[in-house]
Order: structure tokens, then C-alpha cells, then sequence
């Protein structure tokens, strides 16, 4: 039988990026980030769309470059149909569709936090790894989402509990902000927090019942402390990052695993994986190998290249839908908000 390749293509947010699997192997993974979001402390969705109508015919071209697989051999073309920002959206999936028409093969509609979900089954030419079983637990952290997904099979997946406000990276980000750091803010955090101490300050501790999240008070509590302290002493920031840092580093990420721990407790299952941007937290992922040893739990972190955004998560769930047969026609449309 002829390889399956699918070529997938992401651009929900800020990341243009395309990449080629054969028979579930990745071959080649192109990112382009943006830069011109950086000045404004987040990202701007006009800017965003232009940057990705730059983006995304190179990118393509240099994916397949890499995978050494002429586009006449690819079996299907896989794009982030949502959630995201629609504009953004829309120049992948326009692009998607065009290609997949003159080739002539088919289309396949990806939901992006699926996609993240899927991206603990990546795997490199020649690479053992050990995937998830399952039913497995996924806590999906990332800028826009936070929530914890039981996952039944590759395509078969449901939230126990989700963010009533912000993501847990945009708790990251938001906080850096106020601390005068650069856009994204959730990895200067975590660089930072690495020579802080966690210890030093308390900030206001979530406290929503059950498996849903809350991080809008960490959020504002962050604020008032900084504001107060900095009435006090206008170089507070400069001499205390660190420990503000690795402070608010540790409220975020206890949080996350106080509602992991709970999800394991109550449905019973203890092989867990964490995904999207957030994933590659230091803290988390060290909390997590910690907590494994203790409640006998098989966990499964992802490569960082692939926590955040990126094209090889969207061809890996491409793949698992063509081998369904879950195609999409040319009329499909991308979505802003697409829930599971
Ligand atoms: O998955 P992603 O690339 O985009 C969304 O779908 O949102 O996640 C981006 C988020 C940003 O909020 C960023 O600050 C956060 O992931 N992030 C991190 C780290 N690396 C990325 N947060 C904490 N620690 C990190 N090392
Ligand atoms: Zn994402």
C-alpha cells in the first residue's frame, strides 16, 4: 500500500507553520513567528493576518522541501478550521483549500486544541516513544485555553473542567506585562523564576470548586500588590523580578496541579499528559514528574517544539481522521470559537 502523507497547515494565532507526516512519522515541521506583535504586549489580529498572507506560501514550500515529498504524493491536506482568530483562520484554510482543489485530493478540518491534545503522538523518523493508552488525561494549557480533557480515543475527547476566565498563559503573559516584560511572557517568566524565590510573596490562590479554573484574581491581585509596592519603592520590579517570578510562577502552577490531581481522584485514570504553550513550563513539568512518583502516575510530556503552536500537531491529527475517513468537503468554513 501507497504511504499516507498529509501536509498539515496551522494559522489560528501569530505562528504560520506547515508540516508532513508519513504513516504517522513526521517528516518536516516549517514555523514562521511574528515579530510585529512583540511592541504591543500581545497579538494584534490585523497585523496577525497580513503577516500569515507573508507567511504561508514559503513556508509550505519549505515544508515539503524538507520532508522530500513531491506534492503530487500527498494524500491530504489538513488545516486548523479553529478555534483562533478568524482572520488568521481564514488565510490558512483559504490556502488549504485552493492547494487540496488543484491537487485534488482531500480537505480535513482540524480542531486546534485537538490538534494539542494529538501532539503527544508525535514522533520523528526513527524515534521510540512511549504514547499515551488510553483513556488518558490531557490538561491543555496554553495562551487562549485551559482545561482538562479525557481522552477516549484519538478523535474521541470531552473537558471535565475548563477556565471560567483566563488562560493560565494568559495569566503568564498578562503578569509579565505588568512587570514590564516582553510579549509572550510565559518563557521570560519561567527563565526568570529559575534564580527566584517562590517563597518570597503570596498572591491571591484561586478557589473555584470542582475542575474548572479561574486566574482573573491572580491576575488582579498581581496588579494591586505591584502597585502598592511600587508606591513605596518605584524600583520594586528591578530588584525583586525573580522572586516575582518564580512567586507567581508557583500560585499558576499549584493550581494546575491541585485540578490534575483532582481529575486522576475522581475519574480514576492515571496516565496524564499536559499540552499546548504552557506544557513547556519548567515548574510544571517538573511538579509533574514529581507528583508521578508518588500517585503512581505515567505521564506524558511533549517535545517543547511542539507545546506551543505548530503545524506537525495539525498533520498528526490530519492523519488519525484520514485513516477515519472523517474528510471535509470545500465548503467548510473556519470558526472563531469551536468547542470539542
Ligand atoms: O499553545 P500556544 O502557542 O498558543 C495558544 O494556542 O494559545 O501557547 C502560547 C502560550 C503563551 O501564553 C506563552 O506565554 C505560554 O504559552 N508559554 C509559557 C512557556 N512557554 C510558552 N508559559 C509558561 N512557561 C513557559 N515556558
Ligand atoms: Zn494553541
Amino acid at each position: 500500500m501507497a504511504a499516507i502523507h498529509i501536509l498539515g497547515i496551522e494559522s489560528s494565532c501569530d505562528d504560520t507553520s506547515a508540516a508532513v507526516i508519513r504513516d504517522g512519522v513526521l517528516l518536516s515541521n516549517v514555523m514562521a513567528g511574528q515579530e510585529v506583535h512583540r511592541n504591543y504586549g500581545g497579538v494584534v489580529p490585523e497585523l496577525a493576518s497580513r503577516a500569515h498572507q507573508q507567511h504561508i506560501v514559503p513556508v509550505v514550500d519549505q515544508a515539503l522541501k524538507q520532508s522530500g515529498v513531491n506534492k503530487k504524493d500527498i494524500s491530504a491536506i489538513a488545516f486548523t478550521q479553529g478555534p483562533g482568530l478568524l482572520g488568521s483562520l481564514m488565510v490558512g484554510s483559504a490556502f488549504a483549500k485552493g492547494l487540496a482543489l488543484s491537487l485534488g485530493i482531500p480537505l480535513i478540518a482540524v480542531n486546534h486544541l485537538m490538534a494539542h491534545v494529538l501532539a503527544l503522538f508525535l514522533r520523528e523518523p526513527g524515534e521510540k516513544k512511549n504514547v499515551p493508552g488510553f483513556p488518558y488525561l490531557c490538561l491543555l494549557v496554553s495562551g487562549g485555553h485551559t482545561q482538562i480533557m479525557q481522552v477516549e480515543d484519538y478523535l474521541r475527547m470531552t473537558t471535565l473542567g475548563r477556565t471560567i476566565d483566563d488562560a493560565a498563559g494568559e495569566a503568564f503573559d498578562k503578569c509579565a506585562k505588568v512587570m514590564g516584560l516582553p510579549y509572550p511572557g510565559g518563557p521570560v517568566i519561567d527563565k526568570l523564576a529559575e534564580t527566584g524565590d517562590p517563597e518570597r510573596f503570596a498572591f491571591a490562590r484561586p478557589k473555584i470548586a470542582g475542575l474548572d479554573f479561574s486566574f482573573s484574581g491572580l491576575k488582579t491581585s498581581f496588579l494591586y500588590f505591584l502597585r502598592d509596592a511600587l508606591k513605596e519603592d518605584p524600583g520594586f520590579i528591578e530588584k525583586n523580578r525573580n522572586d516575582l517570578a518564580a512567586s507567581l510562577q508557583k500560585v499558576i502552577v499549584s493550581v494546575l496541579m491541585e485540578k490534575i490531581g483532582h481529575a486522576s481522584r475522581e475519574t480514576g485514570i492515571r496516565e496524564i499528559g499536559i499540552a499546548g504553550g504552557v506544557a513547556a513550563n519548567s515548574d510544571l513539568q517538573k511538579s509533574l514528574k514529581e507528583a508521578a512518583v508518588g500517585k503512581s502516575w505515567h505521564i506524558h510530556i511533549p517535545h517543547a517544539r511542539y507545546t506551543t503552536d505548530n503545524a506537525a500537531m495539525v498533520a498528526i491529527t490530519g492523519y488519525y481522521k484520514f485513516l477515519a475517513g472523517d474528510l471535509s468537503s470545500q465548503d467548510v468554513i473556519p470558526m472563531a470559537r469551536m468547542p470539542l
